[in-house]
């Protein structure tokens, strides 16, 4: 008991299959679907641009290679951790079953820098295609006061700056919105779902497929562009700086593991989700890279809407690419933002049901059947974020909160494979301990590359995380204060992310 109490998988499955059950309708392919769905968003559309103009130049080719080894490795592990406890709470749950509850609070806490702030950074991308196609396409240019962040921080500074502008305006409006349909409990269904991940790969093969034509090879010179003395700005120090800059792009394979309820087969299923959407996305990715940095100089590509800068440069002859590539970002960042405006209640709701958060957020509404206080508390929190600060800060933190989380779930399997030798694994890992280690120490030297300044944010939210459950989470716990009763189970529209 106490801190270190954990949840047995009995008491796990219990608290799942009791009351309403799931409908079991995604296959695997559904499920890749739906992980290229929550991955494709901002990370490629965006933060590519700013990590190749201000890390890795063309080289940012192997910082998506080594950012998805990295992914593989934790995807490996999470393929595990899925298969055999397929219940809802992602590595909140998983870290519950193996490392105790005070490890299993702190990645729920680090899983709001991975799904709340994540959609704030989504939606700060979004807001810079939206505001490119109202200026190109409907000729309303919105002041920049109202469509960029009023804080910035310099390169190398810890200390936030006013920019002068006033508040990210269309990037907070598309929060609320989202929050107000989230409220009310429209969902995306699995239909307009399929169609916007259609949508968003079929655009990323079109600059593919015809910016291949206008690719300048002299772009590509130097490949890896000479280090200026700073650590992380070029160089190889610049690639991984790079990698773990545009790791953020590749968040979200793991919120396959948040639909197990749903899935016909998550013995089988859950595995091809993760790693197929994920090998998917990582091949689009690099040869993505190569595109954007071929056709257009890498020092160009520093802009709110890089995708469709690089294009521009291609001339008039792909001017028609030029809409498509706004409409999709535009559809697809709302996707991903809806995703992960979605998924984070569901672990509020976890970590309440557990007594480690009040009550309240785990509050059902009587009539729409949604987490509706949760929602409404990440929806306000998210807007203000999404208002206030630039995506390169808060990808970054996104980033390193999400590469924690990863090295968690990869030592949490070899824990569980040493003192839970027999437990039944319907996937199991392969070759442990190397997968998982190297997912620890790859995971790991991303969280390195990503900077000092980086690295003291994440301590300081930590610190606040640890405050808060010494504070309340510690003296309320319903598992480490030896209540095994099975919780209420969870309302229909925590369901999943469709
Ligand atoms: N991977 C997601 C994105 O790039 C979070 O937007």
């Amino acid at each position: 008991m106490g801190i270190w109490s954990t949840k047995s998988l009995a008491q796990l499955q219990g608290e799942e299959g009791h009351g309403h059950e799931l409908h079991r309708t995604l296959t695997g392919l559904q499920l890749v679907l739906l992980g290229i769905g929550a991955i494709i968003g901002a990370g490629i559309f965006v933060v590519t641009g700013t990590a190749a103009a201000q890390h890795a130049g063309p080289a940012i080719l192997l910082s998506f290679i080594l950012a998805g080894v990295g992914c593989l490795f934790a995807g490996l592990c999470y393929a595990e951790f899925a298969a055999m406890i397929p219940v809802a709470g992602s590595a909140y749950t998983y870290g519950y079953a193996t490392l105790g509850e005070l490890v299993a609070w702190i990645i729920g806490w680090d899983l709001m820098l991975e799904y709340l702030f994540a959609s704030s950074t989504v939606a700060v991308g979004w807001s810079g295609y939206f505001t490119a196609f109202l200026r190109d396409y409907l000729h309303l240019q919105l002041p920049a006061a109202l469509t960029s962040a009023p804080f910035d921080i310099r390169p190398g500074s810890h200390i936030p700056h006013a920019t002068g502008a006033l508040v990210n305006l269309p990037a907070a409006l598309l929060v609320a919105v989202l929050t107000g349909l989230l409220t009310i409990g429209i969902h995306e269904s699995a239909r307009l779902n399929n169609l916007i991940v259609f949508l968003k790969v079929g655009v990323v093969l079109l600059v593919i497929g015809f910016g291949a034509f206008y690719v300048r090879p002299e772009n590509w010179q130097p490949f890896i562009p000479e280090n200026t003395g700073t650590f992380g700005h070029f160089g190889w120090s610049g690639i991984l700086s790079g990698a773990g800059v545009i790791f953020f792009a590749y968040i979200g394979f793991d919120a396959v593991s948040t639909a197990a309820q749903e899935t016909r087969n998550p013995q089988k299923d859950l595995p091809v989700g993760i790693l197929g959407s994920l090998a998917v996305c990582t091949v689009l990715y690099m040869l993505m890279a190569l595109v954007m940095t071929g056709v257009a100089h890498y020092s160009t590509l520093n802009v709110p809407e890089p995708v469709y800068v690089a294009i521009a440069q291609a001339g008039p002859a792909l001017s028609w690419l030029r809409p498509i590539i706004s409409l999709g970002a535009i559809a697809g960042l709302a996707s991903v933002v809806l995703v992960l405006l979605m998924g984070q209640p569901r672990i509020f709701y976890a970590m309440a049901r557990d007594g480690l958060l009040p009550h309240f957020f785990g509050q059902v509404h009587p009539r729409f059947r949604t987490p509706y206080v949760s929602t409404l508390i990440t929806g306000v929190v998210a807007m203000v974020v999404a208002g206030l600060f630039p995506i390169g800060l808060l990808g970054e933190l996104v980033s390193i909160g999400t590469l924690f989380a990863f090295v968690v779930v990869c030592a949490g399997i070899l824990v569980l494979r040493y003192r839970r030798p027999e437990l039944p694994r319907p996937f199991r890992t392969p070759f442990v301990p190397v997968v998982p280690v190297l997912g620890i120490l790859t995971c790991g030297s991303l969280m390195l590359g990503l900077g000092v300044a980086t690295w003291l944010r994440l301590g300081a939210w930590m610190a606040l995380g640890l405050v808060i459950y010494f504070g309340y989470g510690r003296r309320h716990s319903r598992v480490g204060h030896g209540d095994t009763t099975p919780a209420e189970p969870p309302p229909p529209d925590l369901g999943g992310p469709l």
